[in-house]
C-alpha cells in the first residue's frame, strides 16, 4: 500500500517561545551579515536580544544590520573583523562593550568552503579554512569568554555533518568543522563550572545558503531523498539557535545537535528512496527474506 510524502513544517520559533525570552540580553555572531548566521541573529533578536555581526564586509554587515533592526525592532552594530586577527576580534569586542555593556550568547559562525580534491588542494587553501573555521572560533572564543563568564551566558558553535563520514572533495572543511566540535566539547568540561554552556549545531544541506549554491546544484540537492520530506530551511536552523540559547536547554552543554532532517542517517541507503518506506511492497523482490 502506497502512502504520501509527508514535508516538516517550516515554523517560527516565536510560535514556540515568548517573544520576550532574550529581553535585555546581547548576542555577538561571526558570520552574521549573511545566510545561516543571520537567520539565527534574526530569530534571537526576535526574541528581545540586540547584536553585534561581525565579518570582513562592512557594505554588507551594514545593509544587514539595517535589514535585520528593521525586521525585530531590535539595536544591532555592524561590526568589520577577520576572525583569523586575534586583535580584530578583540576590537569588535570592545566595540559592542562600548555599546551594549554586556555579551550573553556567543555564534562562531564565520566559514570559508569551496570544492577540491586532496590531490587539487594547495598547502594554502587547506590551511586557510581551518584558520577560518577551527582557528576563528578558538580566537572568538578567547576575546568574548571573560564577558560570558560574566553573564553565565553561552555558545552556539556551527560545525556541518559531512565529517562524520568520508565526504569527497571536502577534507579541509572536514578537518575543520572536526576541530570545532572538539573544542566545543573541552570548553562545556573546562568552563562548566563557572556557569558557561556550549554546543554545536551541525546543519544539513539549507536551501537558499551561499554555502548551498556554491558547493552543489541546487536542483538536485532538491531531488535527494530527505526523511523528513523536504531540504533544510534557514528558520529550522534558527530555531534549533534560539532553544539551544534559551534557559529550557539549561542542562544542556558539550553536544551537537545535526539539523539535517535525518539525512545524515541515509548515506549509506541502499534501496529507492522514499519509494522503499511509502511503498514496500514495490521493493519486496530486493530485500532477503527473514532467516
Ligand atoms: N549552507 C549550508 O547548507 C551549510 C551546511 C553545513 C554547514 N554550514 C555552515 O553554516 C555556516 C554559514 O554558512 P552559509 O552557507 O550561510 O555561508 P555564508 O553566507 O557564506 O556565511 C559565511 C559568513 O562567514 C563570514 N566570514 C567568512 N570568512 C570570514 C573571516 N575570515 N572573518 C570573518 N568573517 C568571515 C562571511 O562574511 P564576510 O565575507 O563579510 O567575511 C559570511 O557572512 C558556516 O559555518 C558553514 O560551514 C552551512
Amino acid at each position: 500500500m502506497s502512502s504520501k510524502l509527508v514535508s516538516a513544517p517550516v515554523s517560527r520559533s516565536t510560535d514556540v517561545f515568548r517573544p520576550d525570552i532574550f529581553k535585555g540580553k546581547v548576542l555577538f555572531c561571526t558570520g552574521g551579515g549573511s545566510g545561516i548566521c543571520k537567520a539565527m541573529t534574526e530569530a534571537i533578536m526576535h526574541h528581545g536580544a540586540s547584536a553585534a555581526i561581525v565579518g570582513r564586509k562592512l557594505d554588507r554587515l551594514t545593509e544587514s544590520a539595517k535589514e535585520l533592526s528593521q525586521a525585530t525592532g531590535q539595536t544591532c552594530l555592524p561590526t568589520q573583523a577577520d576572525v583569523r586577527q586575534p586583535q580584530q576580534l578583540k576590537d569588535a569586542v570592545a566595540k559592542t562593550i562600548e555599546k551594549f555593556g554586556r555579551i550573553d550568547f556567543v555564534i562562531c559562525g564565520a566559514a570559508g568552503n569551496f570544492l577540491a580534491s586532496i590531490d587539487g588542494m594547495s598547502e594554502n587553501a587547506f590551511r586557510t579554512v581551518l584558520e577560518i573555521d577551527t582557528m576563528g572560533m578558538f580566537n572568538t572564543v578567547k576575546a568574548t569568554l571573560p564577558y560570558i563568564r560574566a553573564s553565565q551566558g553561552a555558545y552556539i558553535h556551527v560545525s556541518a555533518t559531512l565529517h562524520y563520514k568520508g565526504t569527497p572533495y571536502q577534507v579541509h572543511v572536514s578537518a575543520a568543522k572536526a576541530g570545532v566540535d572538539a573544542l566545543s566539547a573541552v570548553l562545556a568540561v573546562e568552563e562548566g563550572p563557572r556557569g558557561v554552556r556550549t554546543n554545536v549545531i551541525a546543519p544539513g544541506p539549507i536551501a537558499n545558503t551561499e554555502g548551498m549554491s556554491r558547493l552543489s546544484n541546487q536542483a538536485g540537492s532538491k531531488e535527494r531523498p530527505y526523511p523528513l520530506g523536504r531540504m533544510g530551511h534557514l528558520q529550522d536552523v534558527a530555531n534549533a539557535a534560539v532553544f539551544l540559547f534559551s534557559d529550557a536547554a539549561s542542562y544542556i552543554t558539550g553536544q551537537v545537535l545535526p539539523v539535517d532532517g535525518g539525512c545524515e542517517h541515509m548515506r549509506s541507503f541502499q534501496l529507492p528512496y522514499p519509494q522503499s518506506v511509502l511503498d514496500p511492497e514495490s521493493v519486496k523482490h530486493m530485500i532477503r527474506p527473514r532467516l
